[in-house]
């Protein structure tokens, strides 16, 4: 029997993981696990894990690894994510790398498929500080690149637009040298375990999603399984 099996996209903030996980999910028909909607969640209920990573989230730094790995477990048991899940934005260091793999291996998940959207720095800053996301459905849109068609309104629900706190320059150049110190060895980490792929996402959404949906449908041929 296939075993179930988890998608990983992998990149710097403002590669578009985000925007990829929601179409890609959707073709798959697996949950899109992202950890910073998960703990932005947190935050806006009040919660203490709320309390905890909102300024650490706020100052552009990672939140600690405990914290994630503990999040992520008891999400993964949900029985939504029976026929796998798709992360977006974990792991993010080393040590949450390795504690995946343990976890994945207890769930009876199969070896994970690993995407590095790969984009230069250069229009990561354009990208998130044009990012403006639909505070009811998560819709994400750029006020530069991709417009709604009615200024700050969401095309699909009519929610209003809104700017993450840590989109802002200052806090944008912290997360980009967090990503650049703990994240990006991750592409190494994967790549010697023969699971890295890495996509041009420089490029327009709809050709991520092209490269993204070939890499999905080569997936699925190996056993036929997600
Ligand atoms: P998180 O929410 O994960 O943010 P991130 O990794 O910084 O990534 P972003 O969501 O900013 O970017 P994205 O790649 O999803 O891009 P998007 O699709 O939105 O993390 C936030 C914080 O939470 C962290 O700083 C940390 O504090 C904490 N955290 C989260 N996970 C953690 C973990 N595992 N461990 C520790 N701490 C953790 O696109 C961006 C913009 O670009 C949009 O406007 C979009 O329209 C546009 N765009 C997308 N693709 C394209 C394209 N191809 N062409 C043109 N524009 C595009």
């Amino acid at each position: 029997m296939p075993s179930k099996r988890a998608f990983i996209f992998l990149g710097p903030p403002g590669a578009g993981k985000g925007t990829q996980a929601k179409r890609i999910a959707k073709q798959l028909g697996v949950p899109h696990l992202s950890t910073g909607d998960m703990m932005r969640d947190a935050v806006a209920r009040g919660t203490e894990l709320g309390k905890i990573v909102g300024p650490i989230m706020q100052r552009g730094e990672l939140v600690s690894d405990q914290l994630v790995m503990n999040m992520v477990e008891q999400r993964l048991a949900q029985p939504d994510c029976a026929n796998g899940c798709l992360f977006d934005g974990y792991p993010r260091t080393l040590p949450q790398a390795e504690g995946l793999d343990g976890i994945l291996q207890r769930g009876g998940f199969g070896k994970p498929v690993v995407v590095d959207l790969a984009v230069s720095d250069d229009k990561l800053l354009r990208r998130l500080t044009g990012r403006r996301t639909c505070s009811v459905g998560g819709e994400i849109y750029n006020i530069y690149d991709a417009p709604p068609k009615v200024d700050s309104v969401c095309d699909n629900d009519g929610g209003k637009l809104v700017q993450r706190a840590d989109d802002t320059a200052e806090v944008v150049s912290q997360r980009l040298a967090a990503y650049e110190r703990a994240t990006k060895p991750l592409t190494d980490y994967y790549r010697r375990q023969g699971v890295l792929q890495v996509v041009d996402a420089s490029v327009s959404v709809d050709e991520v999603s092209r490269a993204l949906g070939e890499i999905v449908k080569r997936a699925e041929g190996r056993d036929g399984h997600l």
